[in-house]
């Protein structure tokens, strides 16, 4: 089948002078369905799956000043079987979305407004925010959730079709924040909301089956941001970080927010279908983390992986539009300075001990979701572009040895968060492909780059030419083609 423009959305945008609405940032309007595609280099036969990448894509002009992270969520999908790849990309069709397609016009202001300017009651944490469900997306019980890191409803789509199948029923009315995470050893889900009223924190667990089998609060002393959590074959792990919203400034709507620079970092460890009374708090040197990549369970210890940032509330960026120097800032990661950083929390004693384990600038990191929740030899972090919400390469480190390689791309090129698929056959952790979209601003194309995980450095094992340019984003999942499979013959039987 030749490239299929399926639908073309008309934006109703109209200043696009802005940091984000240009270059690696061009939002996407038009959807497509393409399986015959350049291919240079050969499709690996050992290869099946399905790769998602989230992107933010705004469609009308904005309420005041427009947050990347505000954008609409769009879908690109790029699945493998059998030597073949096909690619397709939808807008996820938000409530949101939909109301603002019938009206022609944004209705809810960002991020970086106060609520009030909002034309409908946002359902988000912060509050009159639009559920733009553009920042994750998962697979879990066979199909797609994409999600949204102010805690929004939750949509399913099918994982190859990427048909639209509406918000997931067992969301709980605090909604589901970015991130949840797939134990692919049981197939459940685990998840985690946030909110302004106490108890501040919610979380739950979804089986295999879809159902909702756990849902418990959290208690926190206040409002908090958390944006990810944790989970070793019997703990989950939640963080109470002192970088949060300012109480004065709350009172009035605005959400600015803080590094309490005195106050410890907490981390709460229950099991995984423990009570509230079970949970046990840890402190730990003050800081953020916006993602962590793995934890498990090493004698008395739980261990937990994860880019412990050095500056979580930046300086304003210099040189940024005016209006804009918060946000510029908060988007480069070498403003907030994320470094490799190990957590050893002791059940028996209570004690926490950190140990930094690189020096560098990474972010986003992946790990073979095989191993997830259990020790990881190996895993595999973006490499941020310095300014810029983009990333330039990926670094593999060895995690026994302490060594480490780096894929750096050329000159303006930037690719999206990886993805590890393994390899089919494969025994060995590091035995699959590193997945990545990689746009080439130059040439004016994208590509879905497959890297041997086992020999980053040797350069790509084939690059697949997109249908058109894809705008950047933030999350990506792999899902693999069996895991699929056996859902879906799981939910047929039921
Ligand atoms: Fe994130």
């Amino acid at each position: 089948m030749p490239v299929e423009q399926v639908r073309k959305i008309e934006p109703t945008i109209e200043s696009w002078d802005h940091p984000y609405l240009n270059r690696s940032w061009t939002p996407n309007y038009t959807e497509y369905n393409s399986s015959d595609m350049k291919v240079i280099g050969e499709i690996p036969t050992d290869i099946d799956g399905v790769y998602l990448r989230n992107t933010e894509n705004p469609v009308h002009e904005a309420i005041g000043r427009y947050h990347p992270f505000d954008g609409d969520g769009m879908i690109h999908m790029m699945s493998f079987a059998d030597g073949k790849a096909s690619y397709r990309n939808r807008f996820v069709e938000t409530k949101g979305f939909v109301a603002e397609q019938e009206a022609g016009h944004s209705l809810w202001a960002g991020l970086m407004e106060h609520p009030s300017r909002s034309l409908r009651p946002g359902v988000c944490a912060q509050e009159g925010l639009k559920d733009s469900s553009s920042t994750d997306v998962i697979v879990h019980a066979g199909q797609a959730l994409s999600t949204f890191y102010q805690c929004g409803e939750g949509y399913r789509l099918d994982p190859y079709t990427l048909e639209q199948l509406g918000t997931e029923s067992w969301v709980p009315k605090d909604g589901i924040s970015a991130l949840p995470k797939v134990d692919e050893r049981t197939g459940e889900l685990l998840f985690f909301n946030y909110s302004k009223q106490a108890p501040f924190m919610h979380y739950g667990v979804v089986g295999a089956d879809n159902v909702l089998k756990h849902y418990v609060p959290i208690e926190l002393p206040g409002p908090r941001l958390p944006h990810d959590m944790a989970f070793s074959e019997n703990y989950s792990i939640f963080n109470d970080l002192p970088v949060f919203w300012d109480a004065e400034q709350l009172k009035r709507g605005n959400h600015m927010v803080r590094f309490h620079k005195g106050v410890p970092s907490r981390f709460g460890i229950i099991p995984r279908m423990g009570q509230p009374d079970e949970i046990k708090w840890f402190e730990g040197a003050p800081t953020y983390v916006l993602h962590f990549l793995n934890a498990w369970e090493e004698g008395d210890e739980v261990v937990m992986d994860g880019y412990f940032q050095d500056s979580p509330v930046p300086p304003d960026y210099p040189n940024a539009p005016p209006g804009f120097e918060r946000m510029m800032a908060y988007l480069d990661q070498y403003s907030i300075a994320p470094r490799l950083h190990r957590w050893r929390f002791n059940m028996k004693t209570g004690a926490t001990k950190e140990e930094r384990l690189d020096d560098r600038t990474l972010e986003f990191g992946i790990i073979n979701q095989q191993v997830a929740g259990r020790e990881n030899r190996y895993c595999y972090s973006a490499i941020p572009l310095r300014g810029w919400f983009l990333f330039t390469g990926l670094t593999k480190h060895d995690m026994q040895t302490g060594k480490s390689w780096s894929l750096e791309l050329d000159e303006h090129q930037y690719c999206s968060e990886a993805g590890f698929a393994p390899r089919v056959g494969g025994t060995a952790e590091d035995d699959g492909y590193l997945v990545t979209f990689v746009s080439d601003l130059a040439a004016d194309t994208s590509e879905c780059l497959l890297i041997d995980a086992a020999d980053l450095e040797a350069g790509p094992v084939c690059r697949i030419q997109l249908p058109h340019r894809i705008c950047a984003g933030t999350h990506t999942a792999w899902a693999n083609g069996a895991d699929i499979r056996k859902a879906d013959s799981l939910r047929q039987a039921t």
